[in-house]
């Protein structure tokens, strides 16, 4: 019996960004697809999506990310019975949702402090320990290892700036969790690696953030100043598909024109 592999990704927003992106690229090299995000209305809009385009997925909605709400959520994917009969297991799986707040330290409020904390640190915290446990289940893949743990970091996740007092903490607790995992689990040929994400990426979302009309047509169509979510995502089944003889733990990612 063939075993299809599955990837899990927690962040998925409203289907235009990296969470979406990395769905799509796993799903065309015969992934199934666990999808977990907090609005169910685009969750289940983007499964279907992904369905329609051949690939096997399933929505996971959870109403927040609390440790008890992440811990259920990854139980119930480890349990979950895929349509056909063959084994499945879970092989990749990618920390992708986060909590930002750009504003002066002065302005933060107590409600974003605990917000930046639990979808930056909480959340992945319980997530990654459900991941390992399954991974600790797998036997050794033609690459040498058991699976691959991904997390998206930003520019925030290695350097404070002005306004990131409360996303950089979140974003530096992250960082400083996929590295103590990659460290503790590698000896278990367990993979976890970081992605420096370091310039804005074209979604929906951060497409809306920029009010002013020419940035918003720069940042729209010039390609060399964003991200493209897809490119992010070839990166990310490129770390999936390293052999446990040369594995990455940080990776970094700008585009040409970032003035870094
Ligand atoms: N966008 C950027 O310019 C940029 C730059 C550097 C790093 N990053 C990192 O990239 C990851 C997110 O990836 P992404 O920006 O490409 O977007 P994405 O994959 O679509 O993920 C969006 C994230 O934002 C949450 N979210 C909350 N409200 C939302 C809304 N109204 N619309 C859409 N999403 C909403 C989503 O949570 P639910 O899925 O639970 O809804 C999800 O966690 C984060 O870890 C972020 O720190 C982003």
């Amino acid at each position: 019996m063939s075993v299809r592999p599955v990837i899990v990704i927690a962040g998925i927003g409203n289907g235009t960004g990296t969470g979406a992106a990395t769905a799509r690229v796993f799903s065309k090299q015969g992934y199934r697809v666990a999808l977990i995000a907090r609005n169910a209305d685009h969750l289940n809009k983007f499964t279907s999506e992904l369905k329609e385009t051949g690939g096997e997925a399933a929505a996971f909605p959870v109403k927040d990310y609390s440790y008890g709400a992440v811990t259920s959520v990854v139980e119930g994917i480890r349990k979950y019975q895929w349509q056909t009969p063959e084994k499945a297991e879970i092989r990749v799986a990618l920390w992708n949702a986060a909590f930002g707040a750009w504003k002066p330290f002065l302005d933060v409020t107590e409600q974003e402090v605990h917000d930046s904390v639990e979808a930056n640190f909480v959340a992945p915290f319980a997530f990654s320990r459900q991941i390992i446990l399954a991974f600790q289940e797998n036997e050794l893949s033609e690459l040498g290892k058991r699976g691959t743990l991904l997390f998206t970091g930003a520019t925030a996740s290695w350097r404070g700036n002005v306004s990131t007092s409360v996303f950089a903490a979140g974003k530096f607790a992250g960082r400083a969790l996929s590295q103590s995992l990659s460290k503790e689990f590698g000896k278990q040929n367990i993979h976890v690696a970081h992605a420096i994400i370091d310039g804005g990426i074209l979604t929906d979302r951060s497409l809306s953030r920029h009010s002013n009309p020419e940035d918003h047509k720069q940042f729209a169509e010039n390609a060399d100043i964003r991200l493209d979510a897809e490119s992010i995502a070839k990166s990310y089944l490129y770390l999936a598909n390293q052999d446990r003889s040369a594995w990455t733990w940080e990776l970094d990612l700008r585009p040409a024109h970032e003035k870094w």
